[in-house]
C-alpha cells in the first residue's frame, strides 16, 4: 500500500495543504493571499505570516476532508523547509512539527524547488504515471517568481545545476514589467493576456546575453531597464494606450522567453538526456509552453509539464510528491527539533542538519 502523505507549503503567499499517495493527488487545497498583497505591489512578509497562521488549520482540515482521510489514515507529514520567505515558511514548519509530535507521524523536510521540478509527475486519481514516463537522467527547469534554474537530474533526489539567474528570476521580471505597464500584481498572468493581442513588429528590446548562452546564466535586469526606458518614452501625458500596453507586453515576453530558450537549448545539447521536466508559476504561460514544445521537437526530446495550471504555481501536492520519493529513499527526519526554515536553500543543496 502506497504511503498517504499530508503535505504543507507556506513558502510565500499561498497557504496550501494536500494529501498525496505516491504521485497521485487525493486533494490539493490552495488559499491564495495574492489579492491581499496586490496593493503593496509585492508580498508583505508580516501580512503573509499572519494570514498563513489564520488559514493553516483550515486548509489542512479541508485537504483531509477532500481526500476522505482522517489523521489516523496519514502515514507521514511533509513540509517545505526552503527556499521560502522566512517568516512565512516558519508557519508551515511549526504546524508540521506539531502534527508530527501530536499524531506520531514521521516527518519529511522538502525543498520547495524539488517540488516544482517534480510537479509534472503529480497526477489526479484518474491518471497513472508509468515507469516509461520517468526516464533518468533528465533535465529539470524551474521558472517561478523567485527562481530560474536549469538542472540535470541524474535520478530523483540528485540535481546538478546547469544554469541559474544572475539577477532577477523570470517570474519576477515579468511581474516588474507588468507593474511598469500599470497592470497590477502579480503581473505574469495579466501580462500574458495583454501580450496575446500585441503585435510583433511595433517595438524592439535587446536580447539578454546574446552570444553568451554558453555561460550558463540567465539575466533579466538589462532587459528590465531597457523596458523601463522604452515604456517611459512611449508615455503621453503619463499614460499608455491599450494597444501600446499590448505591444509592449508582447515585446518584453518575447525577449524574456527567447533568452530563456536559448540558454536552455545550449545547455541541453551538451548533455545526454531525453526528458525535460518543467515546473513553476511561469509555465502556466501558453506562449512559453508553445516555445518549449517547439524547442524539444527540434532537439528530439520529450517535455513533461504540470498536469494543470494549479500545479504550476505554489501548491502542496508537489511537496507531497517530492516527499514520497524522499520516503522511498528512507530520508525521514530523525531529530525534528533540528529542522528549521532555510530561506536560501538551492535545488542542489540539502538542508544543513541533514549533512
Ligand atoms: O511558482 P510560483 O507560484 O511562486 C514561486 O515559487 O515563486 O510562481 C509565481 C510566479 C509569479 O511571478 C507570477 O507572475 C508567475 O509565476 N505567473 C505567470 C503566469 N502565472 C503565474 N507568468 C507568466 N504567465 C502566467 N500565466
Ligand atoms: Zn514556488
Amino acid at each position: 500500500m502506497t504511503l498517504s502523505i499530508l503535505a504543507i507549503d507556506t513558502s510565500c503567499d499561498e497557504t496550501s495543504a494536500a494529501v498525496t499517495q505516491g504521485t497521485t493527488i487525493l486533494s490539493n487545497i490552495i488559499w491564495s493571499q495574492a489579492s491581499l498583497h496586490a496593493k503593496w505591489g509585492g508580498v508583505l512578509p508580516s501580512l503573509a505570516q499572519r494570514k498563513h497562521r489564520q488559514r493553516i488549520d483550515w486548509v489542512i482540515s479541508r485537504a483531509l476532508k477532500a481526500a476522505n482521510k482522517k489523521m489516523t489514515d496519514i502515514d507521514a507529514v511533509a513540509v517545505t523547509v526552503g527556499p521560502c520567505l522566512a517568516v512565512a515558511g516558519q508557519v508551515g514548519i511549526q504546524k508540521a512539527k506539531e502534527i508530527s509530535i501530536k499524531h506520531h507521524k514521521p516527518f519529511l523536510a522538502v525543498n520547495h524547488l524539488e517540488g516544482h521540478v517534480l510537479s509534472p509527475l503529480a497526477l489526479p486519481k484518474s491518471k497513472r504515471l508509468t515507469k516509461k514516463q520517468l526516464p533518468f537522467p533528465a533535465f529539470g527547469l524551474v521558472v517561478s517568481g523567485g527562481h530560474t534554474d536549469l538542472v540535470k537530474i541524474k535520478q530523483i533526489g540528485q540535481y546538478q545545476l546547469l544554469a541559474t539567474t544572475q539577477d532577477d528570476a523570470l517570474g519576477e521580471a515579468l511581474d516588474k514589467a507588468a507593474r511598469m505597464l500599470g497592470l497590477g500584481y502579480p503581473g505574469g498572468a495579466i501580462l500574458e493576456k495583454m501580450a496575446r493581442k500585441g503585435k510583433d513588429n511595433k517595438y524592439s528590446l535587446p536580447l539578454p546575453m546574446s552570444g553568451r548562452e554558453s555561460e550558463g546564466r540567465f539575466s533579466y535586469s538589462g532587459l528590465k531597464t531597457a523596458m523601463w526606458k522604452l515604456t517611459e518614452s512611449e508615455k503621453k501625458n503619463g499614460f499608455l494606450r491599450k494597444s501600446q500596453i499590448e505591444n509592449l507586453a508582447w515585446v518584453f515576453q518575447d525577449k524574456a522567453f527567447e533568452h530563456l530558450i536559448r540558454v536552455i537549448k545550449y545547455q541541453i545539447q551538451k548533455e545526454p538526456a531525453k526528458t525535460l521536466l518543467v515546473g513553476g508559476g511561469v509555465v502556466a504561460n501558453t506562449e512559453l509552453r508553445k516555445r518549449l514544445r517547439q524547442m524539444v521537437k527540434e532537439l528530439n526530446l520529450r517535455v513533461c509539464l504540470p498536469y494543470s495550471k494549479r500545479l504550476c504555481t505554489d501548491n502542496a501536492a508537489m511537496i507531497g510528491v517530492a516527499a514520497y520519493f524522499k520516503a522511498k529513499r528512507g530520508e525521514y527526519e530523525k531529530e525534528i527539533n533540528k529542522v528549521e526554515r532555510v530561506p536560501r536553500l538551492s535545488l542542489d543543496q540539502t538542508p544543513p542538519w541533514s549533512d
